[in-house]
């Protein structure tokens, strides 16, 4: 299965491909959490994205393209988690697929109301290790500070300040939008609602999955 994981900031996204790609036993390809990895290693890279990160823009398509290349022709089955989020992150993901004779199965759209959004990212935390989202009025770790899944340290995301969130909101609808269109025009997009308890939409995601 090759499925791709579309939504705004906060819609649910990692929380529910953590768990789907575990399911389908495919791999988890989440852009946000390899550039966290990189800035966290110090690396040529992060230092690159950091910036573009920490004010909540997006990192160019070249850069990004060229960092999932790699994984992409490393796995059969995958779950993609915050890419593509540019029409020309789509058409070389398209192109790349397309080459390999593996094409996507389906594009998963979260709808998930703007308040929503805001009320769940001002409460996140994210293991720096692992990149595992909580939340800390929903579901906190089990022992405040540390990851329950690998003994991390969870922190707050320096792109969850209000301004971050903010300016993100405004990219995702100028930049990131026109993917949902790109995808829709190919008659490609399921669409689920990803408001109600994870377990719900968890559901909700698995039936169109497999439908
Ligand atoms: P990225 O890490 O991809 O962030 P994002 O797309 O903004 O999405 P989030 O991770 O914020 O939200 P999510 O949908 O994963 O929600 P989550 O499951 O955590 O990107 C970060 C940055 O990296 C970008 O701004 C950009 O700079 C760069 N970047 C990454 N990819 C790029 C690309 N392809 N091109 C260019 N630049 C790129 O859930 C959110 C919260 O809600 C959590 O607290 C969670 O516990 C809670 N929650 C989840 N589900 C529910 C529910 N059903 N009910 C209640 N709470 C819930
Ligand atoms: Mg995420």
């Amino acid at each position: 299965m090759r499925i791709v994981l579309l939504g705004p900031p906060g819609a649910g996204k990692g929380t529910q491909a953590i768990r789907l790609a575990a399911a389908l036993n495919v791999a988890h390809l989440a852009t946000g959490d390899m550039l966290r990895g990189e800035v966290a290693a110090g690396s040529d890279l992060g230092k690159l994205a950091r910036g573009y990160m920490d004010r909540g823009d997006l990192v160019p398509d070249d850069v990004i393209i060229g960092m999932i290349k790699q994984r992409l022709a490393g796995a059969q089955g995958m779950i993609l988690d915050g890419f593509p989020r540019t029409v020309p992150q789509a058409e070389a993901l398209d192109r790349s697929l397309e080459d390999a004779g593996l094409p996507l199965d389906r594009v998963i759209f979260f709808n998930v109301d703007p308040d929503e959004l805001v009320r769940r990212l001002s409460s996140r935390a994210t293991c720096s290790k692992c990149q595992r989202p909580y939340n800390l009025i929903d579901a906190p770790p089990g022992t405040q500070g540390v990851c329950d899944h690998c003994g991390g340290e969870v922190v707050t995301r320096e792109d969850d300040r209000p301004e971050a969130v903010r300016h993100r909101m405004e990219v995702y609808q100028r930049q990131t939008s026109p993917v949902l269109d790109y995808y829709r025009d190919n008659g490609r997009v399921a669409e689920i609602d990803g408001q109600g308890t994870p377990d719900e939409v968890y559901e909700r995601l698995l039936a169109a999955a497999r439908d």
